[in-house]
């Protein structure tokens, strides 16, 4: 037995609403489709007639969206009449680490989710499946529904939890081919009904169901045991830098051990990205707010080694740049938080940035996707100096040979594949010499620029 659903409405249009939501229109045509959001430019960029302006950059999402949008998926800043319409909606909106009050620092701030939650309560007149689609603090869906049922007309409302898996820049193929669709509920016949709108494209032995909690937990757990592979092969990294190992070498004679495998073992200058901090942070205070320190302790260390690893990276450029980068000009390549997206949240390019410039370092910037308002934008947002000095010390540039002309030193930030097929014959005779790469993603050919006369650099090694 499942509910009849003809139209979804999902309330946050991000990186996670946006492209989920465009690949259940593209594969549901028979479901009417509608995302919303309070941010007005962003739902006119998804609206777009000109598909290189939509708000996300994905490989594969203009053509889903090409294909979709107009026939059963829309964008709106009308809310309240997507919710009303809807026989399901799915809650879609950003859960930042808090920046105030208990748990600072830590916990997830919920005052969106909230938001959502009393909104569609009072605009709800029939009943309604709610579907957690944002990742959430484990037993979120008892706040919710308790939030529902008491500011509601007194319609039924079934909470699912429904995390999302997808990475950033696979985000398409991820949502078309996912490793497991997971399912949290405790009505059979909502479960049953969101399994019947996965069953349009996705396997049967791929769709997992759950209780509740347990699919809240799992999305914090999934975020960070990948996270805590990052940070451990990092650690081993620098342990390569002093004993002659290379950390490349040591992550594929681990991974082809099948009980460790392979993916996620790239050592790197520290992973970024929205969510790794923030739900390991969150994982961390949810288990301290239990009283279990160890449990709480262990976790911490991956944020830890992973602040670590930016620091040091940062370091070994003034290090060997003869101890002082005051006055002098470095090119980063790359300031995405990883290849082929536009989302810089947490990248680990703004942090050593940050160093680089307390240090006085003159700062140009090359990113193939990121516009100069991000970039400034996320140096801003540190306060760790005032706008203007950031623009006095940070250039941004849309020609990378360009940027890296009388550099001191480049370094790579973001492995965007473009970067290796650089003129790097020309690109080093315009710079100071010695030439000095620092590569943080392990992405260039060391033989290959050493013979070109650079100084190359790379973790791990
Ligand atoms: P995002 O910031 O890109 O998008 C969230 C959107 O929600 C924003 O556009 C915001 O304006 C909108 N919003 C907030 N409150 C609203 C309200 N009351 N009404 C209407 N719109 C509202 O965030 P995101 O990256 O899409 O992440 C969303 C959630 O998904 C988070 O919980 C995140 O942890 C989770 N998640 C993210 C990823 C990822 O790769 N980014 C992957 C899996 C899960
Ligand atoms: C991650 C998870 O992979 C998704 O499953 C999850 O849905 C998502 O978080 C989320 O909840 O937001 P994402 O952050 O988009 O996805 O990207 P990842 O591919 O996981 O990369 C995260 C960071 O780790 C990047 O900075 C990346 O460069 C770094 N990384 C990743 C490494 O340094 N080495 C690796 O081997 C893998």
């Amino acid at each position: 037995m499942s509910f009849n659903i003809k139209k979804i409405c999902c309330i946050g249009a991000g990186y996670v609403g946006g492209p989920t939501m465009s690949v259940v229109a593209q594969q549901c045509p028979h479901i009417q489709i509608t995302i919303v959001d309070v941010n007005v430019e962003r739902i006119a960029a998804w609206n777009d007639e000109n598909l290189d302006n939509l708000p996300v950059y994905e490989p594969g999402l203009t053509q889903i969206v090409a294909e979709a949008r107009g026939r059963n998926l829309f964008f709106s800043t009308d809310v309240d009449k997507a919710v009303d319409e809807a026989d399901m909606i799915f809650i879609s909106v950003n859960t930042p680490t808090k920046n105030y009050g208990k748990g600072k620092g830590m916990a997830a701030d919920l005052k969106y989710i909230e938001l959502c939650a009393r909104q569609i309560a009072s605009v709800a007149k029939t009943d309604k499946i709610i579907v957690e689609k944002s990742t959430l603090p484990v037993r979120t869906a008892a706040a919710l529904k308790s939030i529902l049922d008491h500011t509601g007309n007194g319609v039924n409302f079934h909470i699912l939890s429904n995390p999302e898996f997808l990475a950033e820049g696979t985000a398409i193929q991820d949502l078309l081919a996912p490793d497991r669709v997971l399912i949290g509920g405790e009505n059979q016949e909502a479960i049953d009904t969101l399994v019947k709108i996965y069953q349009n494209w996705v396997p049967d032995t791929n769709i997992l169901t759950t209780n509740l909690w347990s699919s809240e937990l799992s999305k914090l757990t999934a975020n960070a045991f990948l996270a805590q592979r990052v940070s451990s092969i990092n650690s081993i990294s620098e342990l390569c830098e002093k004993t002659g190992a290379n950390v490349d070498e040591v992550s594929k004679a681990i991974g082809m051990d099948t009980r460790i495998g392979s993916k996620f073992l790239k050592a790197s200058v520290g992973f970024g990205g929205s969510c790794f901090q923030k739900d390991i942070l969150n994982l961390v205070y949810i288990a301290r707010s239990y009283g279990l320190n160890e449990v709480a302790d262990y976790w911490d260390q991956v944020i830890i080694m992973n602040d670590h690893q930016k620091q040091r990276f940062a370091d070994n450029i003034i290090q060997t740049l003869y101890n002082t980068v005051s006055g002098k000009k470095i090119t980063f390549l790359g300031w995405a938080f990883k290849k082929d997206t536009n989302d810089t949240r947490e990248s680990a390019a703004i942090y050593v940035a940050d160093y680089l410039l307390s240090e006085q370092a003159e700062i140009t910037i090359y990113d193939p996707k990121v516009t100069a308002e991000r970039i400034y934008a996320d140096l801003d947002y540190l306060n760790t100096r005032s706008p203007e000095e950031n623009r006095a010390l940070v250039k941004v540039v849309n020609d990378p040979i360009q940027a890296c002309q009388d550099a001191h030193a480049i370094a790579v930030l973001t492995e965007w594949d473009e970067f290796k097929n650089y003129d790097w014959y020309t690109i080093k005779h315009q710079m100071k010499r010695p030439a000095f790469i620092f590569d943080g993603r392990k992405l260039l050919n060391r033989k290959y620029l050493e013979d070109l006369g650079f100084k190359y650099y790379a973790i791990g090694e």
